[in-house]
């Protein structure tokens, strides 16, 4: 049944936890958009049928979240240069000619969280970023886009870090950044700031990287928030860094997705202010 107003949802397995129908909610509110907005459990072999049948049933678009970016990627028809790059989409929108446009905000949305919301420019910085699965593929692009001196990719697994670099290798040159791959072993010297997009902390492992790369007043950045963000933020604190978990990213990556579905820019940093509220009461 088609709705009254343009609805849509976040697809996701598990999704119950997800803080997406809330944001959209007070961005709907603030805008003075009228929106509906709900959690979409999808079966992991069920994605594309889960496509299919809110697309019949009038929705507009939607959020992609774990495990689903990947496949989502694929479904679409249309894929923006970001979502080429990373191979991974988190946004979907149907278009009035029912074709399936896939984008990717988390990139964005991450960018703006540090250099708005934190106050922390990333132009001719020297950057670690931890990890080469879907969630620092995802970001990587937007990362090379401001222009840092030099951005390591460290990962466990080095070869897929080596992948990921030379996927972005014509990026890193356009935009004068050294890119390179190493392994957590062969890290030396410190950086600006360090964005942890690894999984290990949700295994109980600690942190993929030396202490050493951490200075006097880095920025060290965690994609997660909440408890899983917590050893990571713990390590910076003990060695004198700023720890800063990845609210703000989840925010300003719905904020991208909302103003391009409805072509309006939610005050994103209000709802950040108002979320950790929530979540902290
Ligand atoms: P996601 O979509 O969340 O990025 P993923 O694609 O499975 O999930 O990637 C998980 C990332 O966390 C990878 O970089 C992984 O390293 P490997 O490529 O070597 O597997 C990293 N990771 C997971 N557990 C880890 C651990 N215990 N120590 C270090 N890195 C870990």
């Amino acid at each position: 049944m088609t709705s009254a107003v343009d609805s849509y949802c976040v697809m996701g397995n598990p999704v119950a936890h997800s803080r997406s129908p809330w944001i959209h909610a007070r961005f709907a509110a603030l805008t003075g958009q009228a929106l509906h907005y709900e959690r979409c459990l999808v079966a992991l072999d069920g994605f594309g049928q889960a496509l299919a049948d809110f697309a019949a049933a009038g929705g507009k678009g939607c959020n992609i979240t774990v495990p689903f970016k990947l496949e989502a990627a694929r479904a679409a028809t249309q894929r923006s240069p970001r979502v080429a790059l990373a191979g991974a989409a988190n946004t979907l929108v149907w278009q009035a000619d029912g074709s399936l446009y896939a984008d990717n905000t988390d990139g964005l949305g991450l960018v703006a969280d540090i250099t708005r919301n934190a106050g922390v420019t990333l132009a001719r910085r020297d950057m670690l970023l931890l990890g080469a699965g879907g969630a620092a593929a995802g970001v990587l692009g937007p990362l090379l886009e401001q222009a840092p001196r030099r951005i390591v990719v460290c990962n466990r697994t080095v070869a897929k870090a080596e992948a990921l670099v030379a996927q972005h290798a014509d990026l890193a040159a356009l935009h004068k950044v050294e890119l390179l791959a190493q392994s957590p072993q062969a890290l030396q010297g410190s950086f600006d700031v360090i964005i942890n997009g690894t999984a290990a902390s949700l295994q109980g492992a600690g942190v993929p990287a030396p202490a050493s790369v951490l200075r006097a007043g880095s920025l060290a950045y965690d994609m997660m928030y909440g408890p899983a963000a917590q050893p990571f933020l713990d390590w910076a604190a003990q060695h004198g860094a700023t720890g800063r978990d990845g609210l703000g990213m989840l925010v300003e990556q719905a904020a991208e997705a909302f103003a391009l579905w409805r072509g309006v820019r939610p005050p994103s940093a209000q709802v950040l202010t108002e979320l950790r509220a929530l979540l902290a009461a």
